[in-house]
């Protein structure tokens, strides 16, 4: 979502006559476009804007504008006391940056009906914004907002211009995209009808309560869809996912998770899990490595937990303590691991199909996408947005190395 709101906010500025340099020192205007997630985010941004009011006081950057979520959090304020920053923009007011650059007011353009990237070979398209959920731990209702579902006419609009650009590959995105309705309809509806237009397409992020058995199983059966889903559990414990108010049970995940690898049996799964949530224990703790081993994921995020100013779990009791944090930390993770090694093994030998993502660096090497949403390094100059053909080699924990791309698929 970050990603996309700066291709966004970069378009919105080269409009202006602004161009895009590399380093600060080059630059007249700095705008950092934050997270507010875990409170490392927040450290990064603290380093940059140090750096930055050194620079300043070199007479070398003139201004420096905070957007996104730290901007709509309550910490800018503090962060403007301390550090030099000429505007702070939160998530709902971004478009504000067009007269700071000199451009002619805006209606409000950071909603959903604003148009997304055009001109790539992939492309973002966001469906809703903002969250209903209270999850325990989380800031994103805080700094996002409630939902807002785009209409669908909309979305397709966007779609089938995307694809009339050249666009070969539509990511939706949302907060929760499966929560997303509109006018009776639901995202399974939405998904298929970018499945008919998009040659291409895949989604994020996903809430488990949300999640219908019938997108399942059309994850399978379309073939423009890349069969990865990511499905954040982030506990395996009942107890747990009651006190995060997740709204499910590990059984029901497990269930749809069972639904998944039927509806796509080659197909990829990612989760992110949270570690050192307050009060968990080492039951909590052992059942998450339960449900590791028993989705047997192809990747996970894991994040140890990061107190959050205003959410429900930064004043609750039972913090867990650094140490065992990070030991379970390493658990899940070498648990995650073994799962994702021992399957990424099975492609090896296999034909793949691949969408190339980032063309080859000096070493030859290409990234790409398989159908089954596996990330393959993979020798071949072909520019990204192409599709090659190629054999697995061999595999690690995160990515698969194919060898000689034929390019003439
Ligand atoms: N601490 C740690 N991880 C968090 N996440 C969200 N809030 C927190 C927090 N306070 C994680 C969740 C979510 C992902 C985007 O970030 O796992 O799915
Ligand atoms: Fe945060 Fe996701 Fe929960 Fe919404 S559903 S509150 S974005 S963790």
């Amino acid at each position: 979502m970050n990603v996309h709101d700066s291709d966004r906010i970069r378009r919105m500025i080269q409009d202006a006559g602004y161009a895009e340099v590399q380093r600060y020192e080059d630059a007249d205007l700095v705008i950092l476009n934050t997270c507010y997630v875990r409170e490392n985010a927040v450290d990064r941004v603290k380093g940059h804007l140090g750096e930055l009011n050194r620079l300043r006081r070199e007479g070398r950057v003139k201004r420096v504008a905070l957007t996104g979520c730290i901007g709509a959090a309550e910490e800018s304020a503090a962060l403007r006391r301390t550090y030099d920053i000429d505007l702070v923009l939160g998530t709902h007011n971004t478009y504000e940056l067009a007269e700071f650059v000199g451009l002619p007011t805006m209606q409000e353009t950071y909603t959903p009906e604003l148009p997304g990237t055009e001109g790539g070979h992939n492309a973002f398209v966001t469906i809703m914004t903002g969250c209903n959920y209270q999850c325990s731990y989380c800031i994103v209702p805080t700094v996002r907002g409630r939902m807002v579902c785009r209409p669908m006419g909309s979305v397709i609009g966007e779609v089938e211009n995307l694809v009339a650009g050249g666009t070969g590959y539509v990511t939706l995105l949302g907060q929760t995209v499966d929560a997303w309705r509109h006018e009776g309809k639901r995202f399974c509806d939405l998904l298929e009808a970018v499945s008919e237009i998009a040659p291409r397409v895949w989604f994020t992020t996903s809430h488990p309560s949300n999640m219908e058995d019938r997108t399942l199983k059309a994850i399978g059966e379309r073939n423009t869809i890349v069969k990865r889903l990511h499905l954040p559990v982030q506990s395996g414990s009942d107890r747990m996912l009651k006190v995060m108010h997740r709204g499910y049970k590990a059984e029901r995940y497990r269930r749809k998770i069972e639904v998944f690898r039927e509806a796509a049996p080659d197909g990829t799964l990612s989760t992110d899990i949270i570690v050192g949530h307050p009060g968990e224990t080492e039951e909590d703790h052992e059942q998450t490595l339960r449900l590791v081993e028993d989705c047997a994921f192809d990747s996970a995020y894991i994040f140890k937990f990061s107190p959050r100013r205003g959410t429900e779990a930064a004043t609750l009791p039972g913090t867990v303590p650094d140490a065992v944090v990070q030991r379970r930390f390493l658990e899940v993770l070498r648990q995650v691991e073994q799962n994702a090694f021992t399957r990424n093994q099975r492609k090896v030998g296999g034909e793949e199909q691949i969408y190339i993502r980032h063309g080859s660096t000096e070493d030859g090497k290409a990234i790409g996408e398989t159908w089954s949403g596996h990330a393959v390094h993979v020798n071949t100059d072909a520019a990204p947005g192409n599709y090659v053909r190629a054999r697995i080699e061999s595999a690690g924990p995160h990515v698969l190395y194919a060898g000689e791309a034929d390019t003439s698929v």
